[in-house]
């Protein structure tokens, strides 16, 4: 009996533990902190004994049991003229933001296809269990997939919104869930309702007018088949969001959408001793401050650097800047570091405030870490990460075009001083890591679920397959708006003649009446 239940045992773990899949990444966009989320991700499986092949642009310099690059480092020289524009992009509107971001799509699409690895791992007749995308304006990489027959996850490296939830027909009702781009909060009035409500729908109209068709040609110029992108496109097994309740609003999301917000987040490693040292021996605090891994602190205007300089010069406590270019003066509480490592730093009880463009993994990080925020955002997801942080208590926000030693000296003021925000971060902090599961290990346990499951099918949502007019449940209110018209007219014109047949008879009567 007991041998049996160990046969049982044995058999159930070797069927429901997926003991060494091949998984593919595919994590192409040319920033370190997109790649950064797919390499947390395929790291942890190839220690969990997978063997996975990753796909990206920054190839590591050392080998990593079970876990291979396939490089496309060229893409980051033609990435790199852009991002040099990107202090630029917040004049940008809407239409010429979701334009831009499309296009910077569609480019990075063909480049990824075009690569000459890439095409050789196409054609290598290697074959994978599960294959894992950055979905980031690039709709056609999941062609990928269906070359290699495996099911698809995709990863989104912010919330679920209009730039990733029509890939499940996930439900993002405009009147709740305001838009990447809108900048404005979960309560809206009616006419910010009213414009959200039309950004969604311009979102939808541009990105099918103008960046799904080509998405389209691309899918049918690098795979072979019958299939259209569409058939691919709306079979997605699974996503993963890189938002969570602790930093983003509580909004639907189907059960193939997986939060896992916070997992990239490592724990704390030890610091330099240099950087150790200066740590402790800040008594009054350390303002750190850093515009993230894209938007280079050196192509800041010199007067903009000097109102910074200026205002960090006033406060008591030290502040550490990453800055990647020789600073001629600075006040001498402003030590400036090339580099440094921002989750430890962070991770230290002496810093009291982040001075941040507000890129979510910063925010994140941030909040991990329980450090309030001075936000500076440029463009992109920043303004609204910044504002959600904001309406949560735990960030002041300086826009980049409005920065000035007065502003900055203001918001530095209000975070270190005014207890609030340390109180409401640090509260958030502790939903982020009240979870029934890590992150990490949610995303693990869902891969493998995907595996287990052939592609997990009974995950997808049944609004995949209508129209979306018919999902809108736009064709059920025409009818019911006809029907009601036609039932109104045929009721007018019956009440019109009874009443005309009464009139009739009122009026004849007095007159038969007189008459007689
Ligand atoms: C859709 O995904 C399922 C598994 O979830 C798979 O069996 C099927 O072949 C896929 N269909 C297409 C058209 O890719």
């Amino acid at each position: 009996m007991k041998r049996c239940f160990v046969v049982l045992l044995l058999f159930v773990f070797l069927t429901w533990n997926v003991q060494c899949a091949r998984i593919l990444f595919v994590f192409p966009i040319p920033s370190y902190s997109h790649y950064q989320l797919g390499f947390r991700m395929a790291k942890e499986l190839a220690e969990r004994g997978h063997q996975v092949t990753s796909i990206n642009p920054y190839p590591q310099k050392t080998p990593i049991k079970n876990y291979k690059d396939v490089s496309i480092e060229e893409i980051e020289a033609f990435f790199e003229d852009l991002k040099k524009n990107l202090f630029g992009m917040n004049t940008l509107g809407p239409v010429d933001n979701i334009r831009y971001l499309f296009k910077m799509g569609t480019n990075l699409t063909e480049y990824t296809f075009k690569n000459k690895n890439v095409q050789k791992l196409l054609q290598s007749g290697e074959t994978f269990d599960v294959v894992i995308i950055e979905h980031f304006l690039n709709d056609a990489l999941v062609g990928i997939g269906h070359h290699f027959k495996a099911p698809v996850i995709i990863v989104t490296p912010g919330a679920s919104k209009e730039l990733n939830s029509y890939v499940l027909a996930n439900p993002a009702p405009s009147s709740y869930v305001p838009s990447v781009l809108s900048g404005f909060t979960k309560h809206m009035n009616f006419w910010q309702r009213t414009q959200n409500f039309l950004f969604y729908i311009l979102n939808d109209v541009v990105r099918e007018l103008t960046y799904m068709p080509v998405q389209r040609e691309i899918f049918k110029k690098y795979f072979k088949t019958d299939l259209e992108l569409d058939d691919v496109l709306y079979n997605v097994s699974l996503m993963f969001t890189n938002s969570h309740v602790s930093i983003n609003d509580a909004i639907p999301h189907l059960p193939n959408i997986i939060e896992i917000g916070g997992f990239h987040v490592n724990p704390p490693k030890k610091l330099p001793d240099d950087l150790q040292k200066y740590l402790d021996d800040s008594k009054d605090g350390v303002v750190l401050f850093s515009m993230g891994s894209n938007l280079k602190s050196k192509d800041l205007k010199p007067e903009v650097r000097d109102a910074i300089l200026k205002a960090f010069g006033k406060i008591k406590q030290q502040v550490l800047w990453k800055f990647e270019a020789d600073l001629p003066s600075t006040p001498k509480n402003v030590k400036v570091m090339k580099w440094l490592p921002q989750q430890d730093v962070l991770a230290h009880p002496n810093v009291r405030a982040f001075v941040s463009h507000g890129g979510l993994l910063s925010n994140i990080e941030a909040v991990y870490h329980g450090v309030p925020i001075v936000g500076i955002p440029v463009f992109g997801d920043q303004k609204s990460n910044v504002i959600t942080a904001a309406n949560n208590g735990y960030a002041v926000i300086v826009p980049f075009p409005e920065l000035s030693e007065e502003k900055l000296s203001w918001a530095l003021n209000e975070i270190l001083n005014n207890p609030k925000y340390r109180e409401n971060v640090k509260q958030r902090s502790r939903i982020m890591n009240d979870r029934p599961l890590k992150p990490i290990d949610a995303a693990i346990y869902w891969i493998e679920h995907v595996i287990r499951h052939e592609g997990a099918p009974h995950l997808r949502s049944a609004g995949l397959d209508l129209k979306w007019y018919q999902r809108e449940m736009i064709d059920i209110v025409i009818v019911l708006t006809l029907v009601t018209v036609v039932l109104f007219i045929i009721f007018y014109i019956i009440i019109k003649r009874i009443l005309g047949m009464c009139f009739k008879k009122e009026l004849t009567v007095p007159k038969t009446k007189k008459n007689r």
